[in-house]
């Protein structure tokens, strides 16, 4: 009888170790996999707003003028930008080259960017368009 009370509580004792085993695992794993997003949020959001638009705030304080980044086109010359204002730094900006790896600077902009406009078909259709009616208005005179 006794005994086999022994074997109840060291089965119990061996699953519940197992399962806090299992339960700190996962949480470690996932703590680890610090998303694009959880980075923006931790070093970003605070003046650039979780939604990219702007902490209206903090821009006061800083006495500096932060885009809202969702109304910003999307563009090769801006993207370059972007990634040597955030390296580098700019103005009230501050500089994440000695902050962040290069990797968590690329994807913590590439998720910034997702809040951005892409340019779409039309409008590089529309700036040829323009460019042909000047040239013909430069005839005419
Ligand atoms: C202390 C406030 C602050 C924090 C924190 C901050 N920024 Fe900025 N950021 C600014 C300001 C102010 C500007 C505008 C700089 C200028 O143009 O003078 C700016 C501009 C930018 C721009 C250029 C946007 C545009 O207008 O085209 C990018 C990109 C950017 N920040 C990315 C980041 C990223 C990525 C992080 C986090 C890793 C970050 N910022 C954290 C204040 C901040």
């Amino acid at each position: 009888m006794k005994s086999k009370n022994w074997t109840i509580y060291l089965s119990l004792v061996i699953i519940t170790s197992l399962a806090v085993f299992l339960i700190f695992r996962t949480g470690q794993s996932q703590a680890q996999k610090v998303t694009a997003k959880d980075l923006y949020k931790k070093s970003c959001a605070a003046c650039h707003g979780e939604d990219g638009k702007g902490v209206e705030k903090m821009a006061k304080m800083l006495k500096a003028t932060i885009r809202d980044v969702t109304k910003l086109t999307m563009t090769a010359e801006l993207s370059k930008e972007w990634d040597k204002v955030t390296k580098d730094g700019k103005g009230k900006m501050p500089a994440y080259k000695a902050k962040l790896k290069p990797a968590e600077i690329d994807s913590v902009l590439a998720y910034m960017q997702t809040m951005t406009v892409k340019p779409t078909k039309s409008e590089t259709a529309e700036a040829k368009d323009t460019t042909k009616v000047s040239k013909d208005t430069t005839k005419v005179k």
